[in-house]
């Protein structure tokens, strides 16, 4: 599974990156992106919902 994050709806909340802080990174403007391009590890995917789940825009898309 992979994460993505859609700069188009991201507004900065942070609250992926507070629950998963080697999924996500934030730039200098407070936007999010995926810290990794390829698939999370497995052990890794709840958070990673979690994260989803979190955002306040829907800006976190998980992919197979
Ligand atoms: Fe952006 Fe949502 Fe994270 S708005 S910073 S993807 S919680």
């Amino acid at each position: 599974m992979k994460v993505r994050v859609d700069r188009e709806r991201c507004q900065g909340h942070n609250r992926c990156y507070d629950i998963a802080s080697d999924l996500f990174v934030i730039d200098d403007f407070g936007y999010a992106a995926a810290a990794r391009d390829d698939a999370i590890p497995s052990e890794r995917e709840a958070d990673a919902r979690r994260a989803a789940l979190s955002c306040p825009e829907q800006a976190i898309v998980m992919e197979d």
